[in-house]
């Protein structure tokens, strides 16, 4: 399905001898990215708003690749989109804003198998009185378990911040069906889809989400953030730009957003759809080309997945954390382990000689990392495969494992 020789000539990076599987640390980018990054300063790199051609270029440039960014989220109106220098900024400036509409004893809940970019800025309104509960996964399935949401839900929750995929344990959770408990309930929805929009669809409209973010530079881009809001919750909050402006999503990005990034973006979104298959980028085809992008990537690393999957669940001193089996609809291909004896750090030590990148620790998942009891083991090793990496080179890990484990 998916022609590899051609997918890693996309990205000028995987050339250099080096095996990547950070990727949902970050991922490498795109060639056609970094065209249109060079496209945007050589050609329209000024000012908004005024009445010159230049500046009416880039407003234009702008306004459609915002329109196609909707469409990425399937958003309803590109007035939902908000872009930010990172995930982590624009939930805490998402936290800023929405919180003023709460009163003390109003309460939200987070998870512990989230990122603290989706904790701590909810964690930190306790200093205004909002009571904040921690939805804890059943340590035995490592699953967030929706009875326990529902018990901890009452009239006074106004949010529930949940990831979509753990960034450890690459389990894709529920968004769905969380979204329907938490609005049966009257509260709002945020999801961090950081480590799940690399490799499979977003739907907003079909998930009913409030909120959905994901960082654009684990995602074939540049170090880049983007949030969607639903345009009438974006509407009724106070925003955290100059007061006198109040239009969405302006009134959610302080100052100016970076133009050059911003336009680069549908070129990750282009080559998705040529990846499904797609030869014309035609707007109203888009969707579906989306769509067959990432079906193709599912079906491509759920194989790549399963290659390793295979060879640590039968390794006798491995533990995987998450969920030991690689199917597309349960996990994406983000995969952790720990040894019975040797340290996650000693074991990615002495894989940085092989020139693979792995990395260990808690990936910033610290309350998962610490509930799970993994600290004293130096956290998790983790291996984050994208479709851009290939069977062999998950045997010359795996041959690697083998000399190290
Ligand atoms: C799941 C998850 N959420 C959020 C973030 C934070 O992203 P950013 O660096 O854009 O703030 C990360 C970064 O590692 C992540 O893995």
């Amino acid at each position: 399905m998916i022609d590899i020789d051609w997918v890693r000539q996309q990205f000028p990076a995987l050339q250099q001898n080096m095996v990547f599987m950070d990727n949902a640390g970050g991922s490498q980018t795109l060639k056609s990215v970094m065209n249109r990054i060079t496209q945007y300063l050589t050609e329209c790199d000024v000012q908004l708003g005024a009445s010159y051609a230049t500046s009416a270029d880039a407003g234009g440039r702008l306004h459609e690749a915002t329109e196609a960014l909707a469409e990425w989220f399937n958003a309803a109106h590109m007035e939902e989109i908000v872009v930010g220098g990172s995930t982590t900024q624009l939930l805490r400036n998402l936290s800023l804003c929405i919180s003023q509409q709460w009163q003390p004893g109003d309460e939200v809940i987070i998870t512990n198998s989230d990122h603290e970019a989706n904790m701590a800025c909810w964690r930190d309104l306790q200093k205004q009185g909002i009571v904040v509960k921690t939805w804890r996964i059943n340590p035995n399935t490592l699953q967030l378990d929706i009875d326990a949401l529902k018990a901890m839900m009452s009239e006074r929750t106004r949010l529930v911040a949940v990831t979509h995929a753990s960034n450890i344990l690459g389990t894709i959770n529920p968004i769905q069906e969380i979204a329907d408990t938490v609005h049966q309930h009257g509260a709002l929805i945020c999801v961090d889809g950081v480590a799940y929009v690399p490799h499979r669809p977003i739907d907003v409209r079909a998930w009913d989400v409030d909120f959905y973010t994901f960082s654009t530079y684990k995602t074939f881009g540049p170090h880049q953030a983007i949030m969607y809001g639903k345009l009438a919750v974006l509407e009724a909050m106070p925003g955290i730009n100059h007061g006198f402006i109040k239009t969405v999503p302006y009134k959610l990005q302080p100052g100016n957003f970076n133009f050059e990034l911003t336009y680069a973006l549908p070129a990750i979104m282009d080559y998705l759809m040529d990846l499904g298959g797609s030869t014309q980028p035609a707007v109203n085809k888009r969707r579906d080309g989306l769509l067959a992008g990432y079906a193709a990537i599912a079906h491509y690393e759920e194989k790549l997945a399963g290659q390793l999957l295979d060879y640590l669940n039968d390794h006798p001193k491995v533990r995987i954390i998450g969920c030991p089996q690689a199917d597309k609809q349960l996990r994406v291909s983000t995969i952790s382990f720990v040894h019975r004896s040797l340290s996650s750090q000693d074991i990615v030590t002495r894989m940085d000689t092989y020139n693979i990148g792995i990395r260990y620790g808690d990936f910033y998942a610290v309350e998962l990392i610490d509930d799970l009891g993994l600290r004293e083991k130096e956290g998790v090793v983790r291996v984050s495969l994208v479709h851009y990496n290939t069977p062999t080179e998950v045997e010359k890990l795996i041959q690697a494992f083998e000399a190290i484990l």
